[in-house]
C-alpha cells in the first residue's frame, strides 16, 4: 500500500482500482505514513499559515429537497430566516475587524434572493472591503447568473459534487437534480474565471470506495483551487436520520489523498470534522489541511442553519469562535493570518 501512496505523490494520480484499494485497506501505519508527506506538502506551500474564512450563512430557504440536508425544502420543522443586506455588511465588519479577509456567503437556493439583489450585495462587500476576497456557496445557477455574480467582484464559488458517481448521486438527491447538471456548473464557473472548490461528503449513505475513488478522479479531472470535504452527519428531520455517519479516519485519510494529489489546493478542516471529534480540526490541519471556516452569521440565526445534529459554535460569538481557533491552531504550531489566502499556484 506504501508503493501506492509513494506513485501518488510522484505522479499525482493513481487508478480508479488503486485509489478504492487504498480507501479500503489502509490502517494507522499507512495514515502515519501518508499524514508525514501531505503535512510536509502543506509547510512546503503555505508554511504555518492557516487560512480562515469568515462564513456568513445568510438564508436557510431552499428549493432543494437533497435527502442528507438538514434545511431541505421538505423539512416542515426548520425554522426559515434571511439575512438582509444590512445584516450581510454587518457581519462583514465585524468579521474584518477580527482579521478576516475572506468572506463566504453560503446559503440555501433561495430564489428569493433575484441575480440583481445579490449583484448588489456582492458589490457592497467589495466596494466596502476592497482587500477581502469573496466566495458564493449559493448552489446551482446558471452560466449567466454566475457570470453577474463574477461582475459583480465575487472572487470564489464553492458547490461541493456531492458525489462523483451517477448512480450514488441520485440516491442522495431528487430526480429533478443530477449530476451532470453539477459537473456542467462546476465547469462553467471555472471558465469564467473563478477560483473553483468542489467536494463531497465522506461516509454519506450508498458510498463505496469505488465512488470515492471516482471522487478522487473527479476532483483530478477538474482541478479545482480549493477541495471541501467532511463527514456525512445524520440530521434527525431528514430521511437519512437513522444512516450511520462518516468516520474521523476516512476523512483525515481522504484529507491527506487530496493534499498529495494536487499539493498546492485550499482546503479546508471542517467545522463538521470539529462536530465529530473535539480536535477534529487540529486532526484534519494534520492531515494536510491548511484553511478553517469559522462563523460570522449572527448568533440567533445560527441554530437555525441545522444541515446536520450536533453542530458546533452555534452559541458562540465570532470573536469567541476566531480566538478559540487560534488557540486550536496554535497548539498544533500553526497561526492563523490575517491575509486574502489566495492560491498559491505550483512552481
Ligand atoms: N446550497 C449550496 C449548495 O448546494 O452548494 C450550499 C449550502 S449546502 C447546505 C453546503 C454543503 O453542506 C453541501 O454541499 C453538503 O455537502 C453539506 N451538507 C449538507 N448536509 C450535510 C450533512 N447532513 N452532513 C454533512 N454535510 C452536509
Ligand atoms: Fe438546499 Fe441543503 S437541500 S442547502
Amino acid at each position: 500500500m506504501k508503493a501506492y501512496i509513494d506513485k501518488l505523490e510522484c505522479s499525482g494520480c493513481l487508478s480508479q482500482e488503486e485509489f478504492a484499494l487504498l480507501i479500503e485497506n489502509h490502517t494507522p501505519e499507512l495514515d502515519e505514513y501518508l499524514f508525514e508527506k501531505s503535512r510536509a506538502l502543506r509547510q512546503k506551500y503555505y508554511g504555518n499559515d492557516i487560512y480562515i474564512r469568515g462564513l456568513i450563512e445568510f438564508t436557510n430557504y431552499c428549493k432543494n429537497d437533497c435527502f442528507y440536508c438538514g434545511i431541505r425544502k421538505s423539512n416542515h420543522n426548520a425554522s426559515r430566516y434571511r439575512l438582509t443586506k444590512q445584516q450581510i455588511l454587518d457581519c462583514c465588519e465585524v468579521g474584518y475587524s477580527l482579521g478576516f479577509r475572506t468572506f463566504v456567503l453560503q446559503g440555501g437556493e433561495d430564489e428569493s434572493y433575484t441575480d440583481e439583489i445579490l449583484a448588489d450585495i456582492i458589490y457592497s462587500i467589495k466596494f466596502l472591503y476592497p482587500d477581502c476576497a469573496l466566495t458564493l456557496s449559493i448552489g446551482e445557477k446558471s452560466y449567466d447568473s454566475y457570470k453577474a455574480f463574477f461582475d459583480a467582484g465575487a472572487d470564489r464559488y464553492l458547490l461541493r459534487h456531492e458525489t462523483a458517481d451517477c448512480n450514488h448521486y441520485q440516491k442522495l438527491h431528487p430526480h429533478t437534480m443530477s449530476l451532470e447538471n453539477r459537473k456542467q456548473c462546476l465547469y462553467n464557473l471555472k471558465k469564467i474565471g473563478y477560483q473553483v472548490g468542489c467536494g463531497f461528503m465522506v461516509g454519506s449513505p450508498f458510498q463505496t470506495a469505488e465512488s470515492l475513488a471516482k471522487d478522487l478522479l473527479f476532483i483530478h479531472e477538474l482541478q479545482p483551487q480549493m477541495v471541501g470535504i467532511g463527514p456525512f452527519i445524520p440530521h434527525h428531520d431528514t430521511p437519512f436520520a437513522s444512516q450511520a455517519g462518516g468516520t474521523l479516519q476516512q476523512t483525515l485519510f481522504l484529507l491527506g489523498l487530496i493534499r498529495l494529489m494536487i499539493p498546492n489546493v485550499l482546503l479546508p478542516s471542517t467545522t463538521a470534522l470539529g462536530t465529530i471529534h473535539p480536535q477534529g480540526r487540529e486532526m484534519g490541519i494534520l492531515a494536510g489541511a491548511n484553511v478553517v471556516m469559522p462563523n460570522l452569521s449572527p448568533v440567533d440565526v445560527r441554530k437555525k442553519y441545522l444541515l446536520y445534529d450536533n453542530k458546533i459554535c452555534t452559541g458562540d460569538e465570532a470573536a469567541e469562535c476566531r480566538a478559540c481557533l487560534q488557540k486550536r491552531m496554535q497548539s498544533i504550531g500553526c497561526s492563523i493570518v490575517v491575509d486574502r489566502g489566495d492560491y498559491k499556484s505550483a512552481e
